[in-house]
């Protein structure tokens, strides 16, 4: 059975034009209850830990400088199916490539502004999920 959660990012751009609201209420018309939300400025190293993954992508440092360019918004989103639901919601990650009507569509500026972040897979919607919310042992 898929998992009924994943974390996503509102990322510096999207905050900083205005874009929380319009955005929570997009996750919340299709469907999605937030279990937990707030509102952060990351500190370089955390970003750094966040996306390690992407480590050896020649725009790792170009992402942390973005993420760390103002502040964000961490949340977990609880649907059926969350991970693939929320991934259709949200559309491709190159913004000119997204569906109408996704969010990355409507508030994405560019690949690495690209309004939201949703986790890829259950797994790591717990560890993303658990990087923010470290006190929590569900969601
Ligand atoms: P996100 O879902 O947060 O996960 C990793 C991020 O890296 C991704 O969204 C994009 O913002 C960014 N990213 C992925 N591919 C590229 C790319 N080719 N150039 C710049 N940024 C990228």
């Amino acid at each position: 059975m898929n998992g009924d959660f994943t974390f996503t990012i509102i990322k510096p751009r999207a905050v900083a034009k205005g874009y929380i609201g319009p955005i929570l209420n997009k996750i919340q018309e299709a469907g999605f209850g937030i279990s937990s939300l707030k509102m952060i400025q990351l500190a370089r190293p955390e970003a750094e830990a966040f996306y390690a993954v992407h480590k050896e992508r020649p725009f790792y440092q170009s992402l942390v400088d973005f993420m760390v360019s103002g502040p964000i918004v961490v949340a977990v989103v609880q649907k059926e199916n969350a991970v693939e639901n929320y991934r259709k919601l949200i559309g491709a990650t190159n913004p000119a490539e997204a569906e109408e009507g996704t969010i990355r569509k409507l508030y994405a500026e560019s690949i690495e502004a690209n309004a939201v972040h949703g986790s890829d897979s259950d797994e790591n919607a717990a560890i993303e999920a658990s990087f923010f919310f470290p006190s929590k042992d569900r969601f």
